[in-house]
């Protein structure tokens, strides 16, 4: 039997309470936070999309192995669980854990690669990208042509272009310490890889004896997405489908606060003893001792469940089935939205919707202030604000879309929520010509959009036009 409605595949058992707040408390507050949401109390929001990194809700089970945690400083049983699910879903025997998907990048950049390096990847996520030119390394984004179109209807929009790959190998290949694959594609819309695709750029580098990371922060939707698009895996599990997939990796890094299920955690995995030998002696300075690194026992337990929690193929259905359910409903709103929409996220086409906002205005950041004026929704700018630059001359380098994005905490909001979200986007809709610019009133050396402060050029709202109290 089929039906249209698809239940969320679990039941709550504990809850945590939303404040609501006004609009008039909510201008002060934004104000107070300098336009920047991500400077907002987390008590101040109501509907929190901000990132699904470390936001989703633990398990039952999850949080009965948090109890049996084992806190020994060394060897300790929850490694040895967290240890064998890494190696049994990603097929790589040296497992060394990291308190979060940042730490496992610097671990490893700071260790293989040197100044004037050049790291290759389909798109490198903000903080990969960061930690590769802390070290003076070149992060060079490979993504195929329909991966930049925001409108393009191609399956595996977050592909690696392998043409344009080749023709890098072969121009600069002892600039290259490796070669890194993120799935899915954060920054590209959280669009997915083929597997096809993978096993190409493993094909392209393996003659030079270049290795293949595979940035897996999303690596179960990712598999979601090649059994439900991919010719050829609709049979398979999903766990087959990731196991298939790393068996092509030379290592991976993961943000566990993704697909690991769980509030906190990240590892580095490698197929070289060797390295792994060098990496863990830098992991003792920085991170901890390597059977726990930077993590308590009890994350680790809740992460070896996690990580296979993730792979539920019922979990799977209504995850990504919740994403495009809200796709729909936003495109029959006529706000336009990077389609397909991806796993885990919606991401909003701010530069058409905001058309009267040049670049240099933000109007991501725009209409991340009146989500929040407007609904108490907090949501992020993947645009010039996150992506902007500067050339040598000073001129200002603008990103290729201006786009806002609603990340989907996981098994956190519920069908009403999202339909909440879509009704606070239409009336914003119908009024987005008048949402202001923005300038830039501070900004810090890196990775700006987590701090900067911003100046409306226009009262943002004025009672009669964007006021619309939520119902
Ligand atoms: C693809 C990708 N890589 C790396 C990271 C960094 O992980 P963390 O936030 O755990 O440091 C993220 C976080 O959002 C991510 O999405």
């Amino acid at each position: 039997m089929t039906t249209k409605v698809l239940f969320e595949p679990f039941k709550i058992k504990s809850v945590e309470p939303i404040r609501t707040t006004t609009q008039s408390e909510r201008r002060a507050l934004l104000e107070n936070a300098n336009y920047n949401p991500f400077l907002l109390a987390a008590d101040d929001v109501m509907i929190d999309l901000l990132t699904d990194s470390g936001t989703g809700a633990m398990s039952a089970a999850q949080w009965a192995a948090v109890m049996t945690g084992d806190e020994s400083y060394a060897g300790s049983r929850s490694y040895y669980a967290f240890r064998d699910a890494v190696r049994d879903i990603f097929t790589l025997p040296e497992v060394i854990p990291t308190h979060q998907g940042r730490a496992a990048e610097h671990l490893l950049f700071s260790q293989v690669c040197k100044k004037g390096d050049l790291v290759p990847n389909n798109t490198h996520f903000d903080t990969t990208r960061a930690n590769l030119e802390c070290c003076g390394v070149e992060a060079l984004d490979l993504i195929i042509e329909e991966g930049k179109d925001p409108y393009s209807q191609h399956p595996f929009k977050g592909n690696m272009d392998l043409v344009a790959l080749a023709d890098v190998l072969e121009k600069e290949k002892d600039r290259i310490p490796f070669v890194i694959i993120t799935i899915t594609n954060n920054s590209a819309g959280g669009q997915p890889v083929s597997m096809e695709n993978v096993v190409g750029v493993k094909r392209l580098v393996e003659p030079y004896g270049i290795p293949l990371f595979i940035d897996s922060a999303r690596f179960a939707e990712n598999s979601y997405f090649i059994k439900t698009r991919e010719s050829g895996y609709k049979n398979k599990s999903t766990l087959e489908i990731a196991r298939e997939l790393f068996s092509h990796a030379d290592g991976a890094l993961m943000s566990c606060k993704k697909d690991g299920m769980a509030n906190i955690g990240g590892f580095l995995a490698v197929r070289d003893p060797e390295l792994a030998a060098k990496l863990r002696d830098t992991l003792i300075l920085t991170e901890g001792f390597p059977t726990y690194g930077g993590l308590a026992g009890r994350d680790l337990a809740a992460l070896s469940l996690g990580l296979y929690e993730a792979l539920e193929e019922d979990y799977l259905r209504y995850r990504i089935r919740t994403v495009a359910y809200m796709a729909t409903k936003l495109l029959e709103q006529g706000v336009p939205i990077v389609e397909p929409p991806g796993g885990h996220a919606i991401y909003i086409d701010a530069g058409r919707l905001l058309s009267h906002l040049g670049p240099e205005a933000f109007p991501g950041q725009s209409l991340v202030c009146a989500l929040y004026l407007v609904g108490g929704i907090r949501a992020v700018e993947v645009g010039s604000v996150m992506f902007g630059s500067q050339d040598e001359q000073g001129n200002p380098i603008y990103a290729p879309n201006e786009l806002v994005r609603l990340a989907f905490p996981r098994r956190v909001y519920t069908q009403s929520h999202f339909d909440y979200v879509v009704e606070i986007l239409t009336q914003i809709a119908e009024k987005a010509d008048q949402l202001p610019g923005l300038d830039i009133s501070y900004q810090p050396r890196f990775l700006r959009h987590f701090t900067s402060h911003f100046q409306p050029r226009h009262a943002f709202q004025n009672e009669n036009q964007l006021c619309l109290e939520p119902s």
